[in-house]
């Protein structure tokens, strides 16, 4: 498919307690804006721990998922949505393989990270799922609805 007939879409984006704790916040956020996403909502957010059981709740029968939901409530982490052409595939691509023995230099996680456990940072899946995890971070009015008119390119 040529540039063009990329739909856009929506990535909910989420830097975990580690990636803030360690000071890897503007680093990440720096990525996303240079590969020329658009920043719809960005939040610092202490996770309830309903809000983690909901976010990964297809999990629920992983043994991991205990560990998982707790590690998320830890501590702040920052809640994006990013939007664009592609953006979920893209974003998954900046981020790199979910377990980042896996994940090639020069992604995220392939940069930064070294147990699946503590792996920095989450990205939507699939375009659906960039939509219902948004509507749990962000409700309905959570977003900011913008328009870039000195950078058509974004939109
Ligand atoms: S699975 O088992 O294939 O459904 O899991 P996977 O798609 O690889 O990962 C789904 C999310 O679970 C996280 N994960 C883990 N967290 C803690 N410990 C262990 N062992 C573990 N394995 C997987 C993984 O990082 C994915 O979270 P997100 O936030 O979506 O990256």
């Amino acid at each position: 498919a040529n540039a063009v007939s990329v739909r856009s879409e929506m990535s909910y984006v989420m830097i975990k307690p580690d990636g803030v704790q360690r000071g890897l916040v503007g680093d990440i956020i720096s990525r996303f804006e240079r590969k020329g996403f658009q920043l719809k909502g960005l939040k610092l957010y202490q996770t309830p721990q309903a809000v983690a059981e909901e976010h990964y709740k297809d999990l629920k029968e992983k043994p991991f998922y205990p560990a998982l939901v707790g590690y998320i409530c830890s501590g702040p982490v920052v809640c994006m949505v990013w939007e664009g052409k592609g953006v979920v595939a893209s974003a998954r691509k900046l981020i790199g393989a979910t377990n980042p023995l896996a994940s090639e230099p020069g992604t995220i996680r392939g940069d930064f990270a070294i147990e699946v456990g503590r792996n920095v940072i989450h990205g939507s899946d699939s375009p659906e799922n960039g939509e219902r995890e948004t509507a749990i971070w962000f409700g309905s009015e959570g977003l900011v609805e913008w328009t870039p008119t000195m950078t058509p390119w974004l939109k």
